[in-house]
Formats: structure tokens, C-alpha cells, sequence
């Protein structure tokens, strides 16, 4: 799969650039393609995957939108929680659906645990979450629907 990063904002797009970034609106000329970022971050840390890959819940039954038929993506960084300090954080959560890009979740690294929600309005298909590390960089799961 092609994979192409924002140098401005760290987002990912799959298979294709945007003609803008969809997080921080940068014209297509900002991304710069890496197709294995993630074989990188896993080779460089191996021993860092328990707290990097996102832990992905599907709820089918939401109790936040029950006006509509809402599915909830419940994520945490990760198995064992990531920790959250100043010189090691968790920057943010990107969540895709088929492997567009659908939300994004970002924190700062003392007031709040790396864990996010998104209410999906379709829920179809596949979902990818990543993660971006300050420090150890891009990790990923899937989950089907
Ligand atoms: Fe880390």
C-alpha cells in the first residue's frame, strides 16, 4: 500500500495525496511518500509494540447517538497505556474508514490519557487507526465492521 505523509501536520493519507491536507488544509506538495513508516517504527522498537498499537473496541451499541444507528470506535494506546509526559507523548489518533481518512483525535501530553471515540455514522467496511508517537513514531491497527 502507497502511504503518503503531511511534513506539516504528520497525518497519513493511503494509496493516494489529497489535493489538500484534510487535518491542516497544506497543498498536496507537502506530502512526502513512505511506504513502510510503519516497518520502520516497529524495527526501531521492537520491544515498544504493548504500548504503541492501538487497542481498538467495537461498540456496536452507542449510547451517545441513540437517535441514530451509531457505531463507536473505542481506541487506547495502547495494550499497556502509552505514557503521556512532556518529552513522551502520544500527538494523536487518526481514524479511517476503507482507508479514508475520517477524524482525528489530539492531545496534549499532561492533562489527558491517549484514548479517543468515534462515532461512526456508516458502519461498513474496515477501520484503521494510527497512532503517532513524539518519540517512536507511527503505529497502527485494523479492525473490521
Ligand atoms: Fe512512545
Amino acid at each position: 500500500m502507497k502511504i503518503f505523509i503531511c511534513d506539516v501536520c504528520g497525518h497519513l493519507e493511503f494509496n493516494a495525496i489529497p489535493d489538500k491536507c484534510p487535518v491542516c488544509f497544506a497543498e498536496k506538495d507537502k506530502f512526502v511518500q513512505n511506504d513502510s513508516i510503519f516497518k520502520e517504527s516497529s524495527e526501531k522498537s521492537p520491544e515498544a509494540e504493548i504500548k504503541h498499537v492501538p487497542a481498538v473496541t467495537v461498540n456496536k451499541q452507542c449510547g451517545l447517538v441513540p437517535e441514530s444507528p451509531c457505531v463507536d470506535i473505542i481506541v487506547r494506546v495502547g495494550k499497556t497505556m502509552h505514557p503521556m509526559e512532556e518529552k513522551h507523548f502520544i500527538t494523536f489518533v487518526d481514524c479511517y474508514q476503507n482507508d479514508a481518512y475520517i477524524g482525528r483525535a489530539m492531545f496534549t501530553p499532561l492533562g489527558v490519557y491517549p484514548a479517543a471515540c468515534f462515532h461512526l455514522k456508516n458502519a461498513k467496511g474496515k477501520i484503521t487507526v494510527v497512532e503517532n508517537c513524539n518519540i517512536h513514531g507511527y503505529w497502527k491497527s485494523e479492525a473490521a465492521l
